[in-house]
């Protein structure tokens, strides 16, 4: 179950970020109306949720859709359209790791450091692959082309330690056996791209 975190819950005032209140309200108006907020999408996206405070998570999850992560624009506009404190809208997009706030790089491996794959070994497997990409995990923006991160659970506990390249889940891991791990991380399209 997701976690609400107090950003969410917490109501505040309406915070503009140097916007004024009455061109905040005139674009929320604009919003409601369906005139143009800097991108119409975004006003489209709001509208069909009522510009409901409690559907701030899907809204940001479909304007996602329209880029590919959050940039800060979008943010604003989402804040403006709702009526809502930026910082509470900025606070939900950070808080959950679905968002992305930084544009997606070409290649991305998410490794599993839920309870059933650390226990096995994900901890290991993450330091060798950040050592083959030259990337730290969880940095968002990795090197520009790969991005490494961590998730919570991929649903394949049964199969720990797994992680996922490109979409493409990868099991059974043998962190045992230096030279088989090697082997199949390079099989999942993960390159060695440092000398060490
Ligand atoms: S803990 Fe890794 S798949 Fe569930």
């Amino acid at each position: 179950m997701l976690t609400i975190p107090p950003a969410v819950a917490n109501t505040g005032t309406w915070e503009t970020d140097g916007m004024t209140s009455s061109t905040a309200a005139s674009t929320a108006d604009a919003a409601a109306t369906g005139a143009d907020t800097g991108d119409p999408r975004i006003a489209q996206v709001v509208r069909r949720h009522g510009a409901r405070a409690d559907a701030l998570i899907e809204v940001l999850h479909q304007v996602q859709e329209l880029h590919g992560y959050l940039p800060p624009d979008s943010l604003r506009l989402v804040a403006v359209a709702m009526r809502l404190p930026l910082s509470r809208v900025h606070g939900v997009a950070s808080f959950y790791h679905l968002f992305r706030l930084e544009p997606p790089t070409a290649h991305r491996c998410a490794i599993c450091l839920g309870t059933a794959c650390y226990v096995k070994g994900g901890g290991q497997v993450a330091a060798r692959i950040e050592q083959r990409l030259g990337v730290r995990l969880d940095d968002p923006v990795g090197d520009g082309v790969w991005a490494l991160q961590h998730v919570s659970c991929l649903g394949a506990c049964g199969q720990a330690p797994v992680l996922v390249v490109d979409g493409e889940l990868v099991t059974r891991l043998p962190v045992d056996q230096p030279e088989e791990l090697e082997a199949r991380l390079e099989a999942a399209g993960l390159p060695q791209r440092t000398t060490t």
